[in-house]
């Protein structure tokens, strides 16, 4: 199955939100096969969203993003990095849907409380991952309830 990366970012950190949204990916059958809880230093920030530097907002997107801890994870499912940026919502909170994460958790562009891989970036997910996990860090495991998620399981 693929694997799509996941982050709470440092406000959902700090307004405790982090065990909504591990809840949600959860309640849907994803599966969680890593997990870190960390600061990004302001190399990682750079390369993380190194699509974005020169842009406006770029200086205070790496200054929120270092401001204070992560919970940097990777999900597994059928076709998760879509599904999982279906259930996180528009960018801008304000136009995201409500029942996405950020519809319902988030008000403001800038504290956007979730990231997930882009699933219309080829390999966006596989090099996020790679970016914050080392191969020994994620875990094969099977969920004991994939068979009721999944048809054909
Ligand atoms: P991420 O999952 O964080 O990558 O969000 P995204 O993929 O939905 O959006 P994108 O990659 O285009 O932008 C990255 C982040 O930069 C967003 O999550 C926003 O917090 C921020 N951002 C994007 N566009 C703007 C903007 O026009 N102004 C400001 N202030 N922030 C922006
Ligand atoms: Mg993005």
């Amino acid at each position: 199955d693929e694997r799509t990366f996941v982050m709470a970012k440092p406000d959902a950190v700090q307004r405790g939100l982090i065990g909504e949204i591990i809840q949600r990916l959860e309640e849907r059958g994803l599966k969680l096969v890593g997990a870190k809880f960390m600061q990004i230093d302001e190399e990682l920030a750079h390369e993380h969203y190194g699509e974005h530097e020169g842009k406006p907002f770029f200086e205070g997107l790496v200054e929120f993003i270092t401001s204070g801890p992560v919970m940097a994870m990777v999900w597994e499912g059928a076709d998760a990095t879509r599904q999982v940026r279906q259930m996180m919502g528009e960018t801008d909170p304000a136009d995201a849907q409500p029942g996405t994460i950020r519809g319902d958790l988030g008000l403001d562009l800038g504290h956007n409380v979730i990231h997930g891989s882009d699933h219309e970036d080829e390999g966006a997910n596989e090099r996020e991952i790679d970016l914050f996990f080392d191969d020994e860090e994620l875990v094969d495991y099977e969920r004991a309830d994939a068979v009721w998620v999944y048809e054909d399981e």
